[in-house]
């Protein structure tokens, strides 16, 4: 019976184990999906430990998720580029492939819910530098988006991610941030802001087009201070619980032989 699960610390948070759980089900697979609280300064012995107990490979999640990149044998261009690891796979002669499937997810999750998107249509904004924007910014390149906006709290981390992703990002101040939505036809927030027990994200919205397609990383709410103050500017807006769940579509996959469906019912399970 194959085994599969997630690492991080704290980990009892993670919704990955019920909808890993839920797709077993459904597929009528014999195979687990199994919840690792895992210590920093135990994350190699682990790594090496679980492909001998069984296991074909995990989910990583905070804090592990650039540690996992440098301890792994094979690494994916977009693991590499965004410089950290989502999702790790044990082959049989005992090497560990890591991967980062959080930018495909991003993108799964507006062409699921926004057909009509379009990437090439204008500048994408992005709110937010840290290591789930990055994944957004790797996967907006990645889909033809020729001018990309980006503003920081922490302005620094912006610049790198203009240093590292180079000449279409364009560094905003984070009191332009309203400025930055002048002309944009994708924005995102990809702060924490916005989510239970944080503040709203406050981000002037008068420039914002009401052609733009907003979307947020929080899903708790799933309608986000930020999403529903877009849509009642007339934007079409999409929620960030798909996301979590296209993002696990890969290494299911990879692991248990057979691609799992992302509908209403897989976004029922979870919530
Ligand atoms: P993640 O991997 O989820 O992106 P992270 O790397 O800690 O986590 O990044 C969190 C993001 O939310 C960052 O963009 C952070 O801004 P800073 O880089 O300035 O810390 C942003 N963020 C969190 N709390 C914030 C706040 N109170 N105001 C503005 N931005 C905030």
């Amino acid at each position: 019976v194959p085994l599969a699960g997630v690492i991080g610390m704290p980990i009892a948070h993670s919704r990955s184990p019920r909808l890993h759980g839920h797709w077993l089900r459904r597929y009528g697979i014999a195979g687990h999906y199994i919840p690792m609280p895992v210590m920093p300064e135990h994350l190699a012995e682990v790594l090496r430990a679980l492909p001998r107990l069984g296991f074909v490979g995990i989910n990583v999640t905070i804090p592990h998720k650039e540690a996992a990149l440098t301890l792994a044998d094979a690494v994916t261009d977009r693991a590499a580029l965004i410089g950290a690891a989502n999702t790790l796979i044990f082959r049989p002669d005992g090497k560990i492939h890591a991967d980062n499937t959080d930018g495909y997810g991003f993108i799964a999750n507006l062409r699921q819910n926004a057909p009509d998107w379009n990437p090439d249509a204008g500048p994408a904004a992005v709110i937010g530098a840290g290591g789930a924007a990055r994944a957004v910014v790797a996967s907006l390149l990645d889909s033809g988006v020729k001018e990309l906006r980006i503003t920081n709290r922490t302005r620094i981390r912006s610049e790198q991610i203009k240093a590292e992703f180079g000449a279409r990002l364009i560094v905003y101040d984070w009191a332009q941030a309203g400025n930055m939505l002048d002309g944009a036809t994708t924005v995102v927030n990809a702060t924490s802001l916005g989510m239970e027990g944080k503040q709203p994200l406050r981000v002037p919205l008068d420039a914002l087009s009401p052609d733009a397609l907003v979307t947020d990383l929080v899903y708790t709410p799933l309608m986000t201070p930020f999403l529903s103050e877009a849509q009642a500017r007339g934007c079409r807006v999409v929620d960030g619980l798909g996301m979590l769940l296209h993002q696990a579509a890969p290494g299911f996959e990879r692991w248990f032989g057979r691609r799992p469906e992302v509908d209403e019912e897989t976004r029922r399970v979870v919530l």
